[in-house]
């Protein structure tokens, strides 16, 4: 990671620093899992950024907050969350246990945009992040990460898609079943109200590559990521 210069002009990597892809866009547009593909491919380490947002919301939950969802209670409870390392990947944990079955459940979901907004657990988040990215090169998914947490990314994609196909690929994944058109547009509408809670934090970076992934297969836009982060790694060796 290192200091923004303008799209693809080559940067001088300083010994020690160590490469940053980062991966924005929306609610279910894919980004976790294209992220965590992508870093197997180039045999570097997957963040998602999210997954401490939903980890902090889930260790709040925990401690059942009956007077409501104030920041320091938050991040009090964030204190038990780390990020631990694996072969692939930063797995999020609350004590030390992994975490992901809880972390995607509805009830974290639901409050999950609540403690985004909170200024505290953001700076919270990008200081766990920023540290997770000292010891590794890593591809890191989020709303941010190109504009806030890593400026000076190495590359930035910002993934998007049509919300009818979002819902499609969400429910279908969900289900293992083709959904309905009407379980679809239910989908849909819960969709768009996340993009619009979310709206704020969800920013594509001037210098992003944008792709639209509605006609795309996970494959194919894998693909299209690691030919990008080899052409600019490439010119910064
Ligand atoms: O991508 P996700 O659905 O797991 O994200 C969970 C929540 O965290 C969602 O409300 C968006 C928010 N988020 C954020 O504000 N900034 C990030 N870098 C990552 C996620």
């Amino acid at each position: 990671m290192r200091s923004a210069t303008p799209p693809f002009a080559p940067r001088v990597r300083e010994p020690g620093e160590t490469a940053v892809i980062a991966i924005d866009g929306p609610a279910a547009s894919g980004k976790s899992s294209t992220a965590h593909w992508v870093a197997e491919r180039l045999g570097f380490r997957h963040i998602d950024s999210g997954a401490l947002y939903r980890a902090a919301t889930a260790a709040a939950m925990r401690r059942q907050p009956a007077g409501g969802w104030a920041e320091g209670f938050v991040l009090e409870a964030a204190a038990d969350v780390r990020l631990l390392p694996n072969r692939t990947s930063f797995i999020a944990a609350i004590g030390g246990e992994p975490i992901d079955a809880e972390i995607r459940d509805a009830g974290v979901t639901q409050y999950v945009s609540l403690v985004a907004r909170m200024p505290g657990v953001r700076a919270w988040v990008n200081e766990l992040v920023r540290d997770a990215a000292k010891g590794s090169d890593v591809v890191v998914d989020g709303r941010d990460i190109g504009t806030v947490v890593f400026p000076g990314a190495d590359l930035k994609v910002f993934l998007v898609a049509d919300p009818w196909e979002r819902a499609r690929r969400r429910l279908t994944q969900r289900l293992e079943r083709a959904p309905t058109d009407d379980e679809i547009a239910e989908e849909t509408e819960r969709l768009v109200q996340r993009d619009s809670r979310d709206a704020t934090q969800t920013v594509q970076a001037a210098d992003a590559v944008l792709i639209d992934t509605t006609y795309l297969t996970q494959e194919e836009q894998v693909e299209r990521i690691v030919t990008l982060a080899r052409v600019v790694l490439r010119r910064e060796a």
